[in-house]
């Protein structure tokens, strides 16, 4: 699937994977004070899985998708030149989330215009019967009970087999140790596992380091004087949870790396 065109309003709309300047923020970041849970809720038993919505909910949402989405997003969530929402992309956006998170970036951005205006306006319910739909088409199992704003809380958006691993084209979280590599490149060593970015909530730069190993790609700007340092780092995974790091922002967590 290729990346929209960077028009005008798509880049106001949350930020695409390219290229970014490097930014640096203070040598200590904030957010290591805060330890919330990056999924949005406590550890909930329930999953995509266990037919959170039902068969005539998503019909139902079949038919605002097609009236208030498919321009944009195609009739069949393929994308056409916007977002895809089904698929690789689909898990790139939103494994390891809840649908009450997907619920809320959709209610809170969508249907999208220029100027904002639309979003939010259908109501709680119709995005409830689309959010269904976009479920159903990403191929989890109709149950009895319909999805509401409440019931999405916690469902997690996971795969069948629960592995874990983001996929390639995710945006996420990693610290670890910057280091030189090989032709002036700069590494990470004792890379974390990487943790999806969520919108609007805190990274936590405390999480633990690891035994991953990462290049950083498309870093703009002189990391020299960080060589050693525990690095905070916000990229778009270029090979899943491993390898090249498309880097968005870099900064410095602490002056030693351990
Ligand atoms: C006028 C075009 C347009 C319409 C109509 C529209 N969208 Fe979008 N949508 C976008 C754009 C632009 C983005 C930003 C990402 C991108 O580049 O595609 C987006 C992003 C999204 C995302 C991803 C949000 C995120 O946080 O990553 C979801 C989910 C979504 N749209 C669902 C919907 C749904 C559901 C509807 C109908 C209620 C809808 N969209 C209607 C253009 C549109």
């Amino acid at each position: 699937m290729p990346l929209p065109p960077r028009s005008s309003h798509v880049s106001r709309a949350r930020a695409l994977s390219t290229a970014a300047p490097v930014v640096f923020s203070s040598a200590l970041v904030f957010s290591a004070m805060l330890h919330g849970s990056q999924s949005g809720g406590p550890a909930a038993a329930r999953s995509v899985w266990d037919g959170v919505f039902t068969e005539a909910q998503a019909e139902r949402g079949r038919g605002f998708f097609l009236e208030h989405c498919a321009s944009c997003h195609g009739a069949e969530l393929e994308g056409r030149e916007h977002k895809a929402l089904k698929g690789d992309r689909f898990w790139a956006d939103w494994q390891e989330t809840t649908v009450d998170y997907l619920f809320d970036q959709t209610r809170t951005s969508m249907p999208f215009s220029e100027d904002g205006s639309l979003a939010g306006t259908l109501g709680t319910r119709t995005y409830a019967d689309i959010v269904a739909h976009i479920l159903h088409t990403n191929g989890f199992p109709a149950g009895r009970g319909e999805l509401s704003l409440e019931s999405s809380a916690g469902v997690q958006i996971v795969r069948k087999d629960g592995s874990g691993e983001l996929p390639t084209g995710s945006f996420a979280h990693v610290v670890g140790c910057l280091t030189r590599g090989p032709d002036r490149s700069w590494r990470l060593l004792k890379g974390s596992r990487p943790v999806r970015v969520l919108n609007k909530r805190p990274v936590d730069v405390s999480i633990p380091l690891g035994d991953r190993e990462y290049t950083l790609m498309f870093v703009l700007t002189s990391l020299d004087k960080f060589a050693g340092y525990r690095m905070s780092v916000q990229a778009s995974l270029m090979e899943g949870g491993t390898g090249r790091l498309n880097v968005r922002t870099i900064s410095a967590v602490s002056v030693t790396c351990e």
